[in-house]
């Protein structure tokens, strides 16, 4: 797999920029503020669909324009793939295959696959648990893309039982401590539990696989 070109369109500072990797190594050079972090940037995101930087597209579109766009060719041993990705500061991003529109996101992943290090990296061993969480999160949809639904999955069920733990104290602070939690609540909450449980098993297990493929034999 190899990134031949990079198309950038009104993403972050660019306002069209085409490059084309022609050399075996690029050496990105240039003074603070000139792009060259948002650059590597448009790649993570190609790869994952997520940026280390942003959580928010709309902060990833030139600012006062309403669409960006980041476009790669990539020469791979079965031929040539063209990447597109198109965020909106209103809307849903949308990705394409060889100029073809994917209804699911999940088919995008794992087809630029990239590696990133920084000096940042000691944050790894120093910071807390939930980075490192967080950074074989994304080596494991790269190479297991179907595990962004497990991780989805597994972030829905979280949330809806949060939010029912909170409606559950929120009927206890009303009623008192004392109050018995009402029975269908209690039924609910046995139901997200298991859902948890099941969602949850199904990403350690992933999570788990990959530490021992990435542990020194
Ligand atoms: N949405 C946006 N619209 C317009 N400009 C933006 C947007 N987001 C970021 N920028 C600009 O991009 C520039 C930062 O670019 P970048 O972080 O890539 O710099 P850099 O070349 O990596 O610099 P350094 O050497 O300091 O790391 C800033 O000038 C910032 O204002
Ligand atoms: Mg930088």
């Amino acid at each position: 797999m190899y990134l031949k070109s990079l198309h950038l369109r009104q993403f972050r500072n660019y306002r069209d920029c085409l490059i084309n990797f022609d050399a075996p190594k690029t050496i990105l050079l240039g003074n603070n503020a000139q792009g060259k972090s948002n650059l590597l940037e448009a790649v993570e995101l190609l790869s994952t669909l997520k940026s280390h930087r942003s959580a928010r597209d709309r902060e990833l579109v030139l600012e006062t324009t309403p669409i960006a766009e980041i476009r790669a060719t990539l020469e791979r041993t079965y031929g040539s793939v063209e990447l597109g990705l198109t965020l909106r500061t209103q809307g849903r991003r949308t990705v394409a295959l060889n100029q073809e529109s994917l209804r699911r996101q999940l088919d995008f992943l794992g087809i630029l696959n990239a590696v990133q290090f920084s000096s940042l990296d000691l944050e790894l061993v120093r910071g807390a648990p939930e980075r490192r969480r967080a950074w074989l999160d994304s080596i494991l949809t790269q190479l297991e893309p179907i595990y962004a639904y497990i991780l989805q999955q597994y972030n829905q069920v979280l949330r809806q039982r949060n939010a029912l733990l909170k409606k559950i104290r929120k009927q206890q602070q009303e009623e008192g401590v004392d109050a018995s939690v009402s029975k269908e609540f209690h039924a609910e909450l046995a139901l997200w539990d298991a859902q948890l449980a099941t969602a949850g098993s199904r990403v350690t297990r992933r999570r788990g696989r990959m530490l021992k493929r990435l542990a020194p034999s």
